[in-house]
């Protein structure tokens, strides 16, 4: 089976190296961007940590990045984890007694921590209170552990999968969505000048439609167009660099990878277009459900070649005409 590392795998070095520190480098999300800076700014003038925000959206969209730069704007220290590191109530209590006032706690995959330690996390939000319960039957004991005021930053793909008291103890919710390819191309020409090559506007174009609306990716082939050019010893990037980049990686005009047709293709031939449950999808392709529910589908509905119906996913006339497979109306199924 052929590995999308690429669309999965995040890499903190390019990561943090690209990753805008201030509003003013932020490119995208204006709604966000504005609600933020007026939550930000009272706490700041109240000299209070602001409230708890909760960030939803796809991988690479942004849900650090806003996170990091909350804390820059606090001038607050950033502390990070996440909820499959939480293993016990002990991880947690280390991590919020070893806060300090004002600072941010960034909890990734915060649908992923265990329901102890979420229960837990309940009294440290509301009111900066751990319940500690000592020892076992008869013997237990409660104490009381006073914990600094402090920000809990929660970033979710999967926001249908936090519990309801967890959610309502986030003062804010956002929502981060796919960018508009003006706003990629903007995010490649700072990149560009940060990692100190030129490209040229028509090899910006190509690169931002192929980037599935996501900074992360556009960050990541702005890199391997890089090499492609330097390895010819050119310092501009220039449109038959980027579209031998893209065909190196086998990325097509739609901005799809293998993976991605071949998720397609499944749905045609063997589920005949669809419509298919996700779990037999999952099964047939030897992918997670998660993986296709977080990372291929919500890209391929935005683009109209997945359309979700209540019996299932379906492949669209549109699919067939992208992979070149012939298209037999399938009125009976509509
Ligand atoms: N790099 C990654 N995300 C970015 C963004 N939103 N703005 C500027 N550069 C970025």
């Amino acid at each position: 089976m052929s590995s999308p590392r690429s669309i999965k795998q995040k890499d903190p070095l390019l990561d943090s190296a690209l990753r805008p520190k201030t509003w003013d480098s932020y490119i995208g999300q204006d709604k966000i961007k504005k609600n933020i800076k007026i939550i930000v700014s009272a706490a700041k003038k109240r000299d209070e940590a602001p409230e708890h925000i909760l960030f939803y959206g796809g991988p690479g969209l942004g849900k650090t990045t806003l996170s990091h730069i909350i804390a820059h704007e606090m001038e607050a220290d950033i502390k990070v984890t996440s909820g499959p590191a939480i293993e016990r109530a002990g991880d947690l209590v280390a991590i919020l007694s070893n806060l300090s006032e004002g600072d941010v706690l960034f909890l990734d995959e915060c649908h992923r921590i265990n329901k102890t330690c979420e229960e837990y996390l309940y009294s440290a939000m509301e009111d900066f209170k751990l319940n500690l319960i000592l020892g076992k039957g008869p013997m237990a004991r409660t104490m009381e552990l006073n914990i600094p005021h402090f920000t809990l930053i929660g970033a979710t793909t999967r926001i249908a999968l936090i519990s309801s008291p967890l959610r309502d103890r986030f003062g804010a919710t956002f929502q981060l969505s796919f960018y508009k390819n003006e706003d990629i191309e903007k995010i490649i020409q700072r990149s560009a000048k940060l990692l100190k090559i030129g490209i040229s506007p028509q090899a910006c174009k190509i690169i931002a439609e192929r980037s599935r609306f996501t900074p992360r990716v556009a960050n990541r082939l702005l890199k391997r167009a890089r090499d492609f050019a330097q390895i010819k010893e050119k310092d501009v990037i220039a449109e038959e660099v980027a579209i031998e980049a893209l065909e190196a990686l086998e990325i097509d005009k739609m901005g799809l990878e293998n993976e991605d047709r071949r998720i397609l293709k499944i749905i045609i031939e063997r589920f005949d277009g669809g419509p298919v449950g996700i779990q037999a999808l999952a099964a047939a392709a030897a992918e997670e459900e998660d993986a296709i529910l977080e990372i291929y589908e919500p890209y391929l509905m935005q683009l109209g070649l997945i359309e979700r119906t209540h019996r299932g996913r379906m492949a669209t006339k549109l699919t067939y005409q992208h992979l070149g497979i012939e298209y037999k109306k399938q009125d009976s199924l509509l």
